[in-house]
């Protein structure tokens, strides 16, 4: 089985909520190894595009709102990466279904998530859900230098004198 790497952000409900240590707790069962972690003040620029797939869904704006922090008192979020073998398949299994009353209620998502009367799924916990996105996930929200392994490709580029190892294929661009 090959060894792969996910995304995993503990949205503003889960911080509000003092869900952190329960839900890593929750993750170790998996044996993964976390390779990364950070709390994170969303910009709408990043939540934007997070969420660029989203862009024409009806509860977009709220989902917008939400990652950023808006409708919580906590304006973070937790990311972190997971690394180990079929990392997407076990994260998703404990995160459970996206929507809450959907999920089973062992679940991350079962056991804490709920629907706003707006539509929008208030479900703790985002985790990627291909290699493709996890890859595109992981490059928009950690610098590689954040990051304990070499996962994918980089490059350095020199601002103003000052050395800094980026994405060399960075979809977003963020340095160029
Ligand atoms: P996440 O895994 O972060 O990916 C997209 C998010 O949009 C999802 O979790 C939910 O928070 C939200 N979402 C997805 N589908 C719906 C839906 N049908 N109605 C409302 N919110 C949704």
């Amino acid at each position: 089985m090959p060894n792969t790497k996910t995304l995993v952000l503990i949205k503003p409900d889960g911080l509000s909520k003092s869900l952190t240590g329960n839900i890593i707790t929750r993750f170790s069962e998996t044996r993964l190894e976390i390779i990364a972690a950070k709390i994170v003040r969303v910009s709408r620029e990043l939540a934007e595009k997070h969420y660029e797939a989203h862009k024409d869904k009806p509860f977009y704006s709220e989902l917008i709102d939400y990652i950023m922090g808006k409708l919580h008192k906590r304006h973070k979020v937790m990311a972190l990466i997971y690394y180990g073998e079929n990392a997407i398949e076990k994260i998703r299994a404990i995160c459970g279904k996206t929507n809450p009353e959907e999920a089973d209620p062992e679940t991350i998502r079962g056991q804490y998530g709920r629907i706003l009367t707006s539509g929008v799924f208030e479900n703790v916990v985002h985790a990627s859900d291909s290699i493709e996105s996890a890859e595109r996930e992981i490059k928009l929200w950690f610098e590689p230098d954040e990051i304990i392994y070499d996962l994918y490709p980089t490059e350095i580029k020199v601002f103003m004198n000052y050395k800094k190892r980026v994405w060399k294929d960075d979809p977003y661009r963020k340095y160029t």
